[in-house]
């Protein structure tokens, strides 16, 4: 084994890591920060407990060192964080880092787009739930119009931020009849659409198995209509099955992390906005980094707490989710990011 690249006790190194740079959201997804919970009395982090854009990179150096080849974005929405761009590009000039991803509402990416690729990003996702501006709101419980993320999405590939990917969770009797719609419409687009198993991340969310579409329901559905087949995977660690249409017109692909568990190769760590590391999407709690980056810590201690950390890792939550043993605290997803 590779000292400086450490492996969990399932043998899985550390590939990818997800980094949230805020916990706030201009949306209200009721999967992800249902208006319930997260009201106008919400305390989200104040901006002092956040860590800073230096502080950020000094971590992405770290985990580079460690094994990470691919850092993504996330929030909350990482767009409302102020000059996002600047962290971008001070993540962009880090050696060793071969991929630098966002993942965004797309709200704000007409105005933004631009100014985010030439500061070095590479790629963004972005979510979408439906084409039909009703059913958009009964996902998102935002007065946003569903022409504004398609503007978003065009702006991002007009910057040159391709192939941008589409990602739609899929709930049962919500937004369920817009798996074909939203097939139809990025068919043949260059774009790659996603569909999402509705999860049970977090506590607020009210998951039920019974809400869940099984990604095998909806590769029937759309195969029915358009003949597809399976591709085989690119990346190892990928979340999604992918399968191409038949007549060329692209592909889509289905993350079935409640009816398919692909902990097996998990290689996804995640950076909470405040510096705490936490090694599942759906760990209780996470380790704090941030003291360490602000005791005097040199870069090699805290690459030793990270490996330790990661050394004895066992998380594989989506395998024991429907055992009576699995862990009934769990961090909101808005808060560690997707
Ligand atoms: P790329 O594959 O690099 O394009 O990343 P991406 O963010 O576009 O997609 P990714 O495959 O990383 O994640 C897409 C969605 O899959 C997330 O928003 C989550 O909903 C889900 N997901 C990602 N990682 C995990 C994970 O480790 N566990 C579970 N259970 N779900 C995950
Ligand atoms: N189940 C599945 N996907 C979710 N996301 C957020 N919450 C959930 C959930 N409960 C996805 C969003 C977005 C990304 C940030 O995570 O759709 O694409
Ligand atoms: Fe915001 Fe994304 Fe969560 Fe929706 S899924 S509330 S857009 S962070
Ligand atoms: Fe990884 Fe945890 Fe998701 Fe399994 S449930 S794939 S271990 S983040």
């Amino acid at each position: 084994m590779n000292p400086a690249q450490p492996l969990d006790a399932f043998n899985r190194p550390i590939r990818d890591l997800r980094i949230s740079v805020t916990d706030r959201c201009n949306f209200r997804c009721i999967y992800c920060m249902p208006r319930e919970v997260f009201g106008s009395d919400f305390q989200f982090l104040p901006r002092a407990e956040l860590l800073s854009f230096e502080e950020i990179e000094r971590l992405a150096r770290i985990f580079v060192g460690l094994g990470v080849e691919k850092i993504r974005l996330t929030g909350g929405e990482p767009l409302v964080r102020k000059d996002l761009e600047t962290l971008i590009s001070r993540l962009a000039a880090v050696p060793g880092l071969e991929d630098l991803a966002l993942t965004t509402n797309g709200s704000l990416l007409p105005a933004k787009a631009e100014a985010l690729r030439r500061a070095g990003l590479r790629r963004v996702t972005i979510s979408l739930d439906a084409l039909d501006d009703a059913v958009f709101r009964a996902m998102n419980d935002a007065e946003f119009p569903v022409a504004r993320v398609l503007a978003g999405i065009q702006a991002a590939a007009d910057a040159g931020l391709a192939p941008v990917k589409i990602n739609m969770v899929v709930k049962r009797g919500v937004n369920e009849d817009q798996i074909l719609p939203m097939a139809a419409h990025f068919r043949g687009s260059g774009h790659v659409l996603r569909f999402i198993e509705f999860m049970d991340v977090g506590t607020t969310n009210g998951w039920r198995m019974d809400d869940v579409v099984p990604a095998g329901e909806i590769v029937d559905r759309i195969g029915r209509q358009w003949p597809i087949e399976p591709m085989s995977p690119t990346v190892h660690g990928e979340v999604a099955n992918r399968f191409r249409y038949r007549d060329g017109l692209g592909e889509i692909g289905v993350i079935a992390s409640v009816t398919q568990a692909f902990c097996r190769t998990c290689v996804r760590a995640r950076l909470s906005a405040k510096g705490e590391l936490f090694t599942c999407l759906f760990a209780a709690r996470g380790h704090d980094l941030r003291a360490l980056l602000r005791d005097g810590s040199a870069d090699e201690e805290i690459a030793a707490a990270v490996s330790r950390i990661w050394g004895v890792r066992r998380d594989r939550y989506s395998e024991i989710r429907m055992a009576e043993t699995r862990p009934a605290e769990r961090v909101e997803m808005s808060y560690i990011g997707g």
